[in-house]
């Protein structure tokens, strides 16, 4: 079939009406998104949809209407807070759910008893729907699983050859879809927000609840409130990450990786192959640039896409919702000081991964560095020291460390009390260093409760004999002190059980791809 591009003329607005009341399908603009409509209340026109699409038949449709009092017909009843919505704020980019009328075909409500309407703000669109003379069902006119579309050259990739015609009416305004609310619930419910926020329908209604799936996943074997949640939605071909960080993180973050793109901000300083949607502070501005880079990204070639979090507040929390099933769930969270932390018996060889982890680029912290520093010549903390384990282990201002060494690592108990001292202080040091991407290497990190603050914890183990010998040959220890100190550590399981990855030190295996299966999965 030809495609035929209509304008927003008087005759060419006609005939698109036309052409829905006699059971077609014409792709036309919203304040939102582009829709693809038929009579909605024809089952052969929306089947029509559901193959244009390729759109499972059991997620409902959406039907738009021209005037307020078009929705009486279509629903059962309208409750008194589907009027109070109605009144405040259509026309506008909010959809409500209500019980449907007899009139509408199962196809339509996808099998549902309840009916999903909307009256468009975008002037276009609801002049179309007068010409066609019926209640037009419309779903975003993209195929299904990719971004929906929000300028007529996106409907034309989608759909040319499929459908009867396409009205081009511009870029769309708010660019994200109409925010979904059901009535239908004992507390009126998101599900799908969209540039009518939360906070702007709660002040017409009270209070209104989030739907758990826009935020997060669905869970295996849960019922969907809303079809449309459980298929997936908005996804180009890259493989889309995204990274919870701030504007320095991010780029420090994206500027160190290979072969990706980057979807940023207006003005983040990126040296990889990127594209902006929108500025950091502007959520509209992002609602509006989202979906076309999504769809540009595709054009580029893009494989892998690295994209800078939204803040979810007001429309943001739309964009984030698209932007979340765009990346199928994944987000690096590197709003942690540590990007990872590193830990592991003593003697396990946690220096090799380091000076590897340092090539690829990453900052180490040397939690030891930082614990020898704390004990240098007339040191503050050493009065506490002394106060717990002798007078006798400094002396002229200088800890005797083999001392101190010889009465802590004796036990637990005498371990844990060297600990209390320490770790407070070298963790504020530490700290102090943590920038971009960086490795927290800490023999005691589990010890010290570090390990929420890193995004993913390694720990690396070696054979208990090569261990002994490692730290024999490194501190110039005997063998029953190098046997005592290990014993006075946790078991391998205590780190193993804690940790995100394990990396085997044996002398055998190949660390550094250890380290880049890790990376490869994490980032
Ligand atoms: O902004 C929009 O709403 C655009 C423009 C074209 O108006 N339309 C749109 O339609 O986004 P669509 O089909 O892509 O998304 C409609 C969403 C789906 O997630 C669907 O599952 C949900 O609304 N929905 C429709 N009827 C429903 C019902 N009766 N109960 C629960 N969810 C419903
Ligand atoms: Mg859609």
């Amino acid at each position: 079939m030809e495609t035929k591009i209509l304008t927003a003329s008087d005759t060419d607005i006609a005939f698109a009406g036309e052409i829905i009341k006699n059971g077609g399908l014409v792709a036309f603009p919203t304040e939102t998104v582009y829709g693809l409509g038929a009579n909605a209340l024809s089952s052969d026109a929306v089947k029509s949809i559901y193959k244009a699409k390729g759109r499972p038949s059991d997620n409902p449709l959406i039907v738009h209407i021209a005037e307020k009092e078009d929705i009486i017909p279509l629903v059962k009843e309208v409750l008194p807070k589907a009027q109070a919505l109605i009144d405040a704020f259509f026309p506008a980019p909010l959809t409500i759910i209500l019980k449907k009328s007899e009139i509408i075909p199962d196809a339509t409500s996808g099998g549902l008893d309840t009916v999903a309407i909307r009256m468009p703000e975008n002037e276009i669109a609801r002049r179309i729907i007068k010409a066609s003379g019926v209640p037009v069902a419309a779903p975003s006119a993209n195929t299904s699983g990719l971004p929906s579309p929000t300028r007529a050259k996106h409907v034309l990739d989608d759909m040319n050859g499929k459908i009867d015609a396409i009205v081009d009416g511009g870029d769309c305004k708010f660019g994200v879809e109409s925010t979904v609310i059901t009535l239908v619930t004992d507390v009126p419910t998101i599900l799908r927000p969209g540039a009518v926020t939360k906070e702007m329908l709660e002040e017409v209604i009270g209070e209104v609840a989030l739907s758990s799936a826009v935020l997060e996943g669905m869970k295996d074997g849960e019922i969907a409130a809303s079809p449309g949640m459980k298929y997936k939605h908005y996804s180009p071909r890259a493989k889309i990450v995204i990274v919870d960080a701030d504007k320095e993180q991010y780029e420090t973050f994206v500027n160190t990786r290979k072969n990706a793109f980057a979807l940023c901000f207006d003005g983040d300083e990126i040296s990889i192959p990127h594209l902006s949607y929108g500025s950091e502070n502007d959520d509209l501005s992002q609602a509006r640039e989202l979906f076309d880079r999504l769809r540009q990204l595709d054009e580029m070639g893009a494989r892998k896409v690295y994209a800078r979090i939204p803040a979810k507040s007001g429309v943001g929390m739309a964009v984030y919702n698209r932007l979340i099933r765009a990346a199928a769930f994944n987000i690096i969270d590197l709003k942690k000081p540590y990007t990872l932390g590193l830990t592991g018996q003593t003697g396990a060889g946690k220096g090799f991964v380091c000076e590897y982890l340092k090539e690829l680029g990453f900052k180490i912290i040397d939690a030891d560095y930082y614990s020898k520093k704390l004990t240098k010549k007339n040191s503050p903390i050493f009065p506490a020291l002394q106060a717990e384990f002798g007078e006798d282990i400094v002396k002229d201002g200088v800890l005797n460390r083999k001392l101190l060494a010889r009465r802590a690592f004796i036990s637990r108990e005498r371990t844990d009390k060297l600990n209390s001292i320490m770790h407070p202080e070298i963790k504020k040091l530490c700290r102090a260093q943590a920038k971009g991407l960086c490795v927290l290497d800490a023999p005691q990190l589990l010890e010290a409760d570090m390990q929420d603050e890193c995004y993913k914890l390694v720990s690396v183990t070696a054979p208990e004999s090569l261990r002994l010998k490692r730290i024999k040959e490194r501190d110039n220890i005997t063998d029953i002190e190098a046997k005592e100190r290990i014993s006075a550590q946790h078991p391998e399981e205590y780190y193993l059980s804690q940790s995100d990855f394990t990396v085997i030190n044996d002398g055998k295996s190949d660390i550094k791809e250890q380290i880049n299966r890790i990376l490869e999965e994490i980032l």
